[in-house]
């Protein structure tokens, strides 16, 4: 379909509330095909609909970035059950370019979410996959990898976004 623009972070539309979906229909198609697109092009291993403008409880995770189709994962409405353990591993988003930081994640994660038709279904990821799946269900509540940084270091980090931005990095 279409690559969309990114919505950066200091866009409202980031911090909005996500609307639950509760229909399939040819908008919710069109919409997941545009968030695998611009998630390919990015590149990027997961993007959510609020990146793309769309304040929707829907977003993609594929740790392939179009290399294999069977590793597409659409997460309408998701969940998080269940997670465990913990990893702490570099992250970034394509919502704040060129920022990257080590961010405690669960080791582990149990999801629900639906599919493109709204059967759902429960998904569990460890390691890289767990890492993606909680970043993009964050995305739907609101919330940016660097809120999960701790103490200074996410003061720091928000400093850095912030003078980034004012200088026109995007
Ligand atoms: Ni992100």
């Amino acid at each position: 379909m279409s690559i969309r623009d990114l919505v950066r972070w200091g866009d409202a539309r980031l911090l909005s509330q996500n609307e639950e979906v509760v229909s399939s229909d040819a908008g919710l198609a069109a919409l997941i095909v545009d968030l695998l697109d611009t998630c390919h092009a990015a590149p990027g291993v997961g993007l959510a609909a609020p990146q793309i403008g769309v304040n929707r409880r829907v977003a993609v995770v594929d740790l392939s970035v179009g290399e294999d189709p069977s590793a597409i994962i659409v997460l309408v409405n998701p969940v998080i059950l269940s997670t465990s353990g913990e990893q702490k591993e570099e992250e970034g988003c394509l919502s704040v370019p060129d920022v990257a930081e080590k961010v405690v994640r669960p080791a582990g994660v149990v999801v629900r979410a639906a599919d493109a038709d709204l059967r759902v279904r429960e998904i569990e990821g460890s390691g890289l996959l767990a890492r993606a799946l909680s970043h993009e269900t964050d995305h739907l509540n609101g919330i940016l990898f660097v809120d999960r940084l701790r103490g200074l270091k996410k003061d720091l980090t928000w400093r850095k976004i912030e003078r980034r931005r004012a200088r026109g990095a995007w």
